[in-house]
């Protein structure tokens, strides 16, 4: 089929269906919003329009034919469609926060367009790392800071940064674990920073700089005292030398049953944020020399998975031993899907395309992700503990894997320094504003939650 004539094949089917999908109807608005920016010019228009169309061309064709052809079969129309009338839309659904709202899933839902997105914008947030400013870096569509996340069963509350600084007045707030939690590290710094009026007083306590620092980072919020802090730990476990007499192949080892060196920095925190995954495995460990060690010995034999069970379990030992969980909310949050096509990111591995997420709930199963159920079946393992069962999962594996739009793809060389190499993807990282900051509005509503069942006199004022 030509190009053109699959064009056509959309084009047709968008104006002959009468009950057209309010999605189409979000593109094209999209369009015309685009048009009338008045930062854009009529040229920089024209190159998205025909961004736009022949990037459908990339679409995973067959979410595009089943997305037209049954769109009120669908879940995610419906409510798109409820919500568009303003007739339906809230009467199913009750407020997460209230009491009612209590036990909903807020991790099953939908993507849903939304003109009021994103929270924040990326040139007026200092706390970025140039490699997550995708539309400074050139990325022609803005569509994905536009999803919201919308459970199925109930509404979250509106992000207010204001109350969540409240909240978290004289308090620490830390995330430990790779790359992908400094990402949602620096979507939370911006979320909260954008209702401070002084930027001055929101700094880094050692005097740090943001950008490609390594260890971590203690922002401070002077107004609120408080802290919002990264600790860089992909394993969340020690890594360091091999014993003595270990096989010369061994360049170092991963402790399984040790923490990491600086988890005595986290443990009086008083929100403290996991997550691992990314770096368990093969390439990030036995291939460049590093075996899994247990007590003395250095096991040749255990495989990443297994190993990243074991620190899974060394973790909850940690926070049973040395954390007050009566003091400090711990949330584990799972594995964050990447998007690479055609290859990985070595082997030029594609997501650029990529600037609608996947509408059919149903292709994507959470048995595609073992990491999640690796760490799903660790923690539930653990549900009768009584230290250990309010841990919560911030389960947003399944969520994120719909969202093939958001990685940084080619932008992430920072502003002015235009598209990256089309065989050098970044399809792991997530653009922000974007999906991380979706995550957080699930952090936000899941702490009040919490505040408010731990302490019932502010019970009524919170809601
Ligand atoms: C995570 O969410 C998905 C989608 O709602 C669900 O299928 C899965 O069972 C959840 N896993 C856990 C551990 O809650
Ligand atoms: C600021 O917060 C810390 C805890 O992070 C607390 O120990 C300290 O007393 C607070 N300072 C003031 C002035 O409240
Ligand atoms: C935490 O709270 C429980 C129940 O209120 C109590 O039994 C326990 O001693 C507390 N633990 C700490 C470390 O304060
Ligand atoms: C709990 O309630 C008390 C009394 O109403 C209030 O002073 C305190 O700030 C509340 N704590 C939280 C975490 O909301």
């Amino acid at each position: 089929m030509s190009k053109l004539q699959s064009q056509e094949d959309l084009e047709t089917e968008q104006s002959s269906t009468s009950n057209l999908p309010n999605y189409m109807e979000a593109l094209k608005k999209l369009k015309r919003f685009r048009f009338f920016e008045p930062s854009l010019s009529i040229i920089g228009f024209f190159v998205i329009t025909v961004f736009v169309i022949s990037s459908f061309f990339y679409l995973d064709y067959r979410v595009v034919v089943k997305g037209l052809r049954f769109p009120f079969q669908s879940q995610r129309f419906q409510w798109l469609q409820n919500d568009d009338d303003g007739v339906f839309s809230y009467s199913k659904r009750v407020e997460f926060l209230s009491e009612m709202g209590d036990g909903c899933d807020v991790f099953d839902g939908d993507w849903v367009w939304d003109e009021s997105y994103p929270l924040y914008e990326s040139k007026n947030c200092q706390f970025l790392d140039f490699g997550f400013r995708c539309l400074e870096s050139g990325r022609p569509d803005n569509f994905f800071t536009k999803w919201r996340w919308q459970p199925k069963r109930c509404n979250l509350p509106r992000f207010d940064a204001r109350m969540m600084l409240d909240k978290l007045r004289n308090k620490r707030m830390v995330f430990v674990g790779d790359s992908i939690g400094r990402n949602q590290w620096e979507s939370l710094l911006c979320m909260l920073a954008s209702v401070v009026p002084d930027q001055k007083k929101i700094y880094e306590v050692n005097g740090n700089p943001i950008t490609k620092h390594k260890g971590y980072l203690i922002f401070k919020f002077e107004d609120y005292n408080c802290t919002v802090e990264y600790y860089r730990s992909p394993f969340l476990i020690l890594q360091g030398r091999p014993p003595e007499g270990a096989p010369e192949k061994v360049r170092s080892t991963l402790k399984l049953d040790q923490m990491d060196w600086n988890s005595g920095k986290w443990k009086d925190a008083d929100v403290l944020i996991f997550n691992t995954g990314h770096w368990w495995n093969y390439e990030k460990t036995l291939r460049g020399g590093c075996y899994f060690q247990i007590g003395a010995e250095v096991n040749m034999n255990i495989k990443q998975d297994a190993a990243y069970r074991r620190s899974l379990e060394t973790v909850l030992d940690w926070i049973n031993r040395e954390v007050n969980t009566n003091k400090t909310q711990v949330f584990f949050r799972s594995y964050a899907p990447v998007h690479f096509r055609g290859g990985n990111w070595k082997t030029g591995g594609s997501c650029h395309m990529e600037n609608l997420p996947q509408l059919e709930e149903s292709l994507v199963s959470s048995q595609a992700w073992p990491k999640l159920n690796i760490a799903s079946k660790v923690l539930a393992s653990h549900r009768n503990h009584p230290k250990l069962r309010d841990i919560s999962m911030l389960n947003i594996t399944i969520m994120s894997a719909r969202r093939k739009d958001g990685h940084l793809s080619l932008y992430y060389l920072g502003p002015g320094a235009g598209p990256a190499s089309i065989h050098r993807q970044d399809c792991s990282h997530w653009c922000l504003p974007g999906v991380p900051d979706s995550w957080n509005e699930l952090l936000f509503a899941l702490l009040l939650r919490r505040f408010q069942s731990s302490n019932s006199t502010s019970q009524t004022e919170a809601v």
